[in-house]
């Protein structure tokens, strides 16, 4: 079974989506340690509630590369092999990327390559785009750039605030983050040219369409 890193630098939501389906069985993989590199992240308590070991490690007073070699030491330590940055706030070395090549996964919360960045219900809203949504891509030194695994569209409702867009696309982030979990966990992810991912058995790789009815089935 692998072993999973998560890091994090807030609430951990989508880390606790990832958790919640290591616990029901969907993702083959044990979670070995959870960084944040906020002190006060309300993700570590999370983490420790559910028994997976949690640290921070606070980036203050450290290169990005000094920081990055910190985690990579835990990290290691815990044979991690696939790393998960579920609102990890803070850019990547290139040093801490190229050293999980294809094996780091983020969670962005728009349909890429729109909205990269910050601000992305912001930005959706002031577009006046009618779908907006959610991707899960491979990690590369480009910012929100890197190979498309999974995608989910939402609606954009004429009276949405950018709270009610962001709760909209959050319920989507935590159901196609796991979902993508278990595709490379299955090692069923497969990279071809031109920065395209396919998923070994399955017809679509970027195919989940969320809309507010899936909230109460
Ligand atoms: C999510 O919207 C994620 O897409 C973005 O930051 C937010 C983190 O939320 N990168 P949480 O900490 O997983 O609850």
């Amino acid at each position: 079974m692998k072993t999973l890193g998560i890091l994090i630098s807030g609430r951990g939501s989508n880390m606790e989506a990832i958790l919640d389906a290591i616990d029901d069985g969907r993702i083959p993989a044990r979670v070995g340690l959870v960084i944040s590199n906020v002190v006060a992240a309300r993700g570590l308590e999370r983490a420790r509630a559910r028994g997976v070991e949690a640290i921070a490690l606070d980036h203050h007073g450290h290169t990005r590369e000094e920081h990055d070699r910190r985690m990579r030491d835990e990290l290691d330590r815990r044979d991690v092999e696939i790393v998960c940055l579920a609102g990890y706030m803070r850019l990547l070395s290139s040093f801490f990327i190229e050293s999980y090549p294809n094996r780091i996964l983020n969670i962005h919360p728009s349909l890429l390559p729109s909205f990269p960045g910050l601000h992305t219900h912001r930005q959706a809203l002031a577009a006046g785009v009618k779908l907006h949504g959610c991707t899960v891509h491979v990690v590369t030194p480009s910012l929100d750039n890197g190979p498309i695994v999974i995608q989910a569209a939402v609606p954009v409702m004429a009276e949405d605030t950018e709270e009610s867009l962001a709760e909209r696309v959050l319920q989507a982030e935590h159901r196609i983050y796991p979902q993508a979990v278990q595709w490379f966990m299955e090692d069923r992810v497969e990279f071809l040219p031109g920065d395209v991912v396919r998923i070994r058995g399955s017809g679509v790789s970027t195919d989940c369409v969320v809309s507010p009815r899936d909230r109460n089935p």
